[in-house]
């Protein structure tokens, strides 16, 4: 310790989320190695109504962020620490820094839990200890658990049988490029406006209709690498649209170069698990402190 690192030196630095946040990011976030550097990027560009900071030091990082919809509730939504520069009080600082400018931005609550649409992590993964002793010694009280399924893309993710099926029932299954609005609009009269966005902010994006009408979609790479969300409409269930527009998705992330894709914030554990062998795997705990 001995080191300490005081709001007043802290500087909101526009220019940060692309410059030496990534870099910091991508040397501390050793659990999500080869897309920490995109993830300051990724928060800085959130859907509007959604006010942001991102506070730097000399070898650490912290955004922070609340909606205007929710403005009560502030989250710290990114926390790096260099490893050359942790355990002297940097992390300490960050937080306590952010939490004030949450403060004055009105919130009363301050959470380690994503924002969604645009988010890092659900809350902070168990195998990031630091961090969670770091929240808890802040006096940070747990109050939720949320989880990631793996799925491993060197299974069998063809679908040519299922669509032949499903073309006999008179439903197509697309990648839905020059079809985006459609598509989002049919999410957010299904579901809400944050799914909505990440369909429309996704790297990939499927779905399937019959006769002009959309029935399902999922997507991808909305939070940078993850699959998700994906849904089909309430009279379509049981036609087997969701196994085939998650393949569809996967196999996109396999031909992105990735080895294995993370479900993102579930969910169904039995349709991921049964769909294409996904286990449960990343951990989640999600911590809030009022404000005072
Ligand atoms: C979590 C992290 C930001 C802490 O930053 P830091 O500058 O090392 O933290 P500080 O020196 O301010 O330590 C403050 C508190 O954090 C906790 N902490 C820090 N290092 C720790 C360690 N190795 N083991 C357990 N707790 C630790 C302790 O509670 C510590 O206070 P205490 O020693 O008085 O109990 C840093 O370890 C990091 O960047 N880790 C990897 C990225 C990460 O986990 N980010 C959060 C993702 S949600």
């Amino acid at each position: 310790m001995g080191h300490a690192v005081r709001a007043a030196e802290l500087e909101a630095a526009s220019g940060v989320a692309s410059g030496i946040a990534s870099g910091i990011a991508e040397a501390a976030l050793t659990l999500d190695a080869g897309v920490a550097a995109a993830l300051p990027g990724h928060l800085s560009r959130p859907p509007a109504g959604r006010r942001w900071t991102a506070l730097a030091t000399d070898g650490g990082v912290v955004m922070a962020s609340l909606s205007e919809k929710d403005p009560d509730v502030g989250h710290i939504d990114l926390l790096a620490v260099h490893p050359s520069a942790q355990g002297q009080g940097r992390g300490r600082a960050l937080v306590r820094a952010a939490e004030e400018w949450l403060a004055g931005q009105g919130a009363r609550q301050a959470r380690f839990a994503g924002n969604p649409p645009c988010y890092a992590w659900p809350g902070i993964d168990v195998r990031y200890t630091a961090a969670a002793c770091l929240a808890e010694s802040l006096g940070y009280e747990r109050y939720h658990v949320a989880w990631n399924m793996t799925a491993d893309l060197s299974v069998d993710l063809s679908v040519a049988d299922e669509l032949a099926r499903l073309e006999r029932a008179g439903v197509t299954v697309h990648a839905a490029d020059g079809d985006r609005g459609r598509v989002t609009a049919f999410v957010e009269e299904h579901w809400n406006e944050r799914w909505a966005w990440e369909a429309e902010h996704a790297a990939g994006l499927h779905h399937a209709e019959r006769d002009g009408r959309i029935l399902g979609f999922a997507a991808w790479g909305s939070r940078p690498s993850w699959f998700g969300p994906m849904g089909t409409a309430p009279d379509a269930r049981g036609l087997g649209l969701g196994g085939v527009l998650l393949r569809r998705c996967l196999a996109d992330q396999r031909a992105a170069g990735q080895a294995t894709a993370q479900i993102g914030w579930v969910g169904p554990l039995r349709f991921y698990s049964r769909a294409v062998g996904a286990r449960a795997e990343r951990v989640f705990w999600l911590y809030r402190r009022d404000l005072a």
